[in-house]
């Protein structure tokens, strides 16, 4: 399918990186951008609106400088706003990304009219992510612009899809822009993605293992050195289910064999800064910044690599699959 306006013939290899909790941060986006694929980050790395506005401002400056003394367009960047009743910020939030006009939002829980109107009244899109045929139909009454696809095995909120089934199911009634999630970490799996029917791939847990990433250098590590079989999905730890590595939910001290049980999905809780001892088993361990999450494409992962080194291995591997006969 034919990309939106504002990514068609603009990126180096059809890809997003994907926005991940306590993870992307400006500067990532930034040198992501700068490398011809789109970067993005979540609203909930901000700890305030405030914050998040300061964040856009210098995204977009640092491209505007970087177009400027090099002549070269970067990629355009994108924000994820979590739309649930939980995130308090919903509103204050949308209202700054529409202040400052940013190219592409991305949604996850949610597909709300208003928000993607909102989005639209300056000419920017909206991807939304879905784990089924039935939260991408109601996506699409939505409004949105593009349906990513989050099939199983993807890092953080995971469906439990397999992607040819998935994409199949999408094609069937969305004719715009599919965006295919999950354990794509090379440029032959971008390939891959295209020839099932998405138009673009939505890489995470690559991303965690670069140099730019801020998470600590023991998760890169393990990121490396894990394969599929060290992923546990589980609702237990975020609520809803997710993709975690195990190691690092033994480090934390709960026994794998006897998980806490699920107590819901709480973003407020998550973005706030206390830990969650009551809610997780007296460990206190907090999900996402002591407990790590990572997709089965780990397996794929060998080394921490700069953005730039990643995005030009993408590009030739890409254009290698492309060639196969
Ligand atoms: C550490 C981590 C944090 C994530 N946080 C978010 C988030 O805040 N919002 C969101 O929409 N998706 C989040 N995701 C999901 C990614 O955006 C993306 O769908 C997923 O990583 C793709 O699968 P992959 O990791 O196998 O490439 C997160 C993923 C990871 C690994």
């Amino acid at each position: 399918m034919p990309l939106p306006t504002l990514l068609a013939n603009n990126l180096t290899v059809p890809v997003i990186s994907a926005p991940m909790f306590l993870a992307s941060t400006p500067s990532m986006v930034i040198e992501t951008c700068k490398s011809g694929v789109v970067g993005t980050f979540p609203a909930a790395n901000q700890r305030t609106t405030e914050g998040l506005e300061q964040w856009i401002i210098q995204i977009k400056s640092a491209l505007k400088k970087y177009e400027k003394t090099t002549q070269k367009k970067p990629a355009p960047f994108g924000v994820n706003l979590i739309v649930h009743k939980s995130n308090l910020r919903v509103n204050a939030d949308l209202k700054v990304l529409v202040k400052h006009q940013i190219p592409l939002l991305l949604t996850s829980l949610g597909a709300v009219s208003d928000v993607v109107d909102s989005i639209h009244s300056y000419g920017g899109i909206v991807f939304h992510d879905v784990i089924n045929a039935r939260h991408g139909k109601k996506a699409m009454q939505a409004g949105v612009d593009g349906l990513i696809a989050v099939s199983t095995g993807a890092g953080g909120h995971a469906g439990n899809l397999h992607p040819f089934a998935l994409i199949q199911e999408l094609r069937t009634f969305f004719d715009k822009t599919i965006i295919l999630s999950g354990c794509i970490s090379t440029g032959a799996e971008v390939a891959a993605a295209r020839c099932l029917g998405a138009d673009l791939a939505y890489m995470g847990t690559r991303f965690l293992a670069t140099h730019e990433c801020k998470i600590n250098d023991e998760y890169k590590k393990m990121i490396v050195e894990s394969t599929a079989n060290d992923i546990i999905y589980t609702n237990a730890i975020s609520g809803i289910p997710a993709n975690f590595i195990k190691q690092s939910i033994s480090n934390a001290g709960y026994d794998l064999a006897n998980l806490p049980k699920p107590d819901g999905f709480d973003i407020g809780a998550e973005m706030s800064d206390e830990n969650t001892k009551e809610k997780h088993g007296n460990i206190g361990a907090k999900p996402w910044k002591d407990i790590w999450s990572a997709g089965q494409g780990i397996s794929a992962i060998n080394e921490v690599l700069t953005i730039k080194e990643l995005v030009e291995q993408l590009k030739k591997e890409y254009q290698q699959a492309l060639t196969i006969k």
